[in-house]
């Protein structure tokens, strides 16, 4: 076994920024991207990348064996407003994939993997505010469904095979460098860009859905941090509730107008309305503090300041 890592779903929202903090921690030539298709020009020429379907296990075996991995970060997933739309493949591809992995690992081909969960695996029926680490859970999202299973999964590997398996619930994540795609929660990006191009935003969610999120490089820290951390502290082989801030539309429109004083929102809730009602509201991360010491940095304010001077350098750097 190699001790390189590989990064599944390297293109996506998450995948393009872990890539780029993992390359500046160990070198480029040791973290491998890959993706079903190519993505960020960056990320591709920065570091050896190869294509990859994550549902297909003998590609996933033969790029591990080729580059001498011994890490996955497993970040392939559909989420969760398509899942809605394709419910069978978006079960096929959120569940294979994390068997494959897991099996690698279980077979002494990978060492370490790292999955993400979600607070879609939360449903009506779980408590809404500060929802604890163990608590009811009934989602009702094709999404929460294959997360819910995953996590179950994943302990069942660390208990029965001694897979080193490590995992967090991130709630909805805001950031600049890639757009999410497919989400509940994509609004909270939308709505920067849509701010700096046009000063107004249709809001696909209605005013007071209150949602956990958190800004991209708290995620990407405590990632890094939940990896590196020793695995005797790592208690939770299931998933770890993680959490940064809360609000609904109207708060982050607020947030914006600070900056850009004339900007203006409008709602018109679609289908992604009732996922969001089924999610909770809050999260109590303090297992994840406790563990191994989680802390974010960003807050609502701080966030909004950096997105939009982020987009603003890119969004005029591209025309
Ligand atoms: N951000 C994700 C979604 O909206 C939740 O994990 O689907």
């Amino acid at each position: 076994m190699g001790s390189k890592i590989l990064i599944v779903g390297a293109c996506g929202q998450i995948g393009t920024e872990l890539t780029f903090a993992l390359r500046e921690k160990y070198g480029n030539d040791e973290v491998v991207a890959s993706d079903i298709k190519e993505g960020n020009q960056e990320l591709m020429e920065s570091g050896p990348f190869e294509v990859v379907d994550a549902t297909d296990y003998q590609q996933l075996e033969r790029i591990i064996e080729q580059h001498q991995i011994g890490e996955v970060y497993l970040m392939a997933a559909m989420l969760s407003a398509t899942a809605e739309r394709f419910p069978m493949k978006g079960w096929d591809l959120n569940m294979n994939s994390l068997f494959h992995v897991l099996n690698l690992a279980r077979d002494g081909k990978i060492s370490k993997v790292f999955w993400p969960s979600s607070i879609a695996v939360f449903g009506p029926t779980s408590p809404k505010n500060n929802t604890p680490q163990v608590t009811v859970m009934e989602p009702s999202t094709v999404y929460g469904i294959s997360k819910l299973a995953g996590e179950r999964w994943c302990e069942y590997y660390f208990r029965k095979y001694n897979v080193d398996v490590r995992s967090v619930r991130y709630p909805g994540l805001i950031s600049y460098k890639t757009l999410p795609g497919g989400g509940t929660t994509d609004y909270a990006v939308e709505i920067y860009h849509e701010a700096l191009k046009s000063g107004a935003y249709t809001s696909f969610l209605q005013e007071g859905t209150t949602l956990p999120m958190m800004y991209m490089s708290d995620a990407i820290r405590g990632t890094i941090a939940l990896m590196d951390a020793p695995a005797k502290n790592i208690q939770v082989r299931s998933s770890y509730n993680l959490a940064a801030l809360s609000f609904a539309p109207e708060e982050i429109a607020a947030a914006i107008t600070k900056y850009l004083p004339d900007f203006k929102i409008n709602y018109e809730p679609d289908y992604r309305q009732e996922i969001a009602d089924s999610w909770p509201a809050s999260i109590d991360d303090r297992q994840a503090r406790e563990d191994w010491g989680w802390e974010h940095q960003f807050d609502l304010d701080r966030m909004s300041k950096s997105m939009l001077e982020n987009l603003r350098e890119m969004l005029s750097l591209s025309r």
